[in-house]
């Protein structure tokens, strides 16, 4: 996709339509990498959350249950299509956020994925078919906090100068 922006770029008859259809794929692509690696980067922990993270969390929400809670009902509500859920910290309002992402695309501006679950249907339908709690429970029991918590760390890090 760079290479074909690069050129088209170049290119004094390139339509804007066109141009704005490799600057959305360039988007696109961009979002399904960084919350893929993200996405895999969480898992092969023993999911028992803990850190400053869990703390955190547990603030932000009442309780580090309801933050769950809130997290696997957004997936859930996905589980009929595709997305993401990811859990954000925004550099700007300086918070935890649940975000519902339709696509590799959504994202609140100056949000700093911290956790990612793909709840794309290739992620589950093979393991869980249309199962898709059962496929959420197994995410949670394999998260690796310490991952989450490193991430929180750089991301607050950031936000604090
Ligand atoms: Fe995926």
């Amino acid at each position: 996709v760079e290479t074909r922006l690069a050129a088209a770029l170049a290119d004094a008859d390139m339509p804007p339509v066109l141009y704005g259809g490799l600057k959305r794929e360039e988007l696109h692509r961009t979002g399904s990498v960084i919350l893929h690696e993200i996405y895999f980067d969480g898992l092969g922990g023993d999911g028992q959350a803990a850190g400053s993270i869990r703390a955190a969390l547990a603030k932000a929400w009442g309780s580090f249950e309801t933050w769950a809670k809130d997290f696997r009902r957004t997936g859930l509500s996905l589980a009929g299509g595709s997305g993401w859920v990811i859990l954000a910290y925004n550099l700007h309002a300086r918070s935890l956020r649940n975000h519902w992402a339709w696509d590799h695309m959504h994202g609140a501006a100056a949000s700093v994925p911290i956790l990612a679950l793909d709840m794309y249907e290739h992620s589950f339908h093979m393991d869980y078919g249309t199962q898709a709690a059962k496929y959420i429970d197994a995410w949670f029991r394999n998260l690796d906090w310490e991952a989450a918590d490193r991430r929180y760390a750089q991301a607050t890090a950031i936000g604090a100068t």
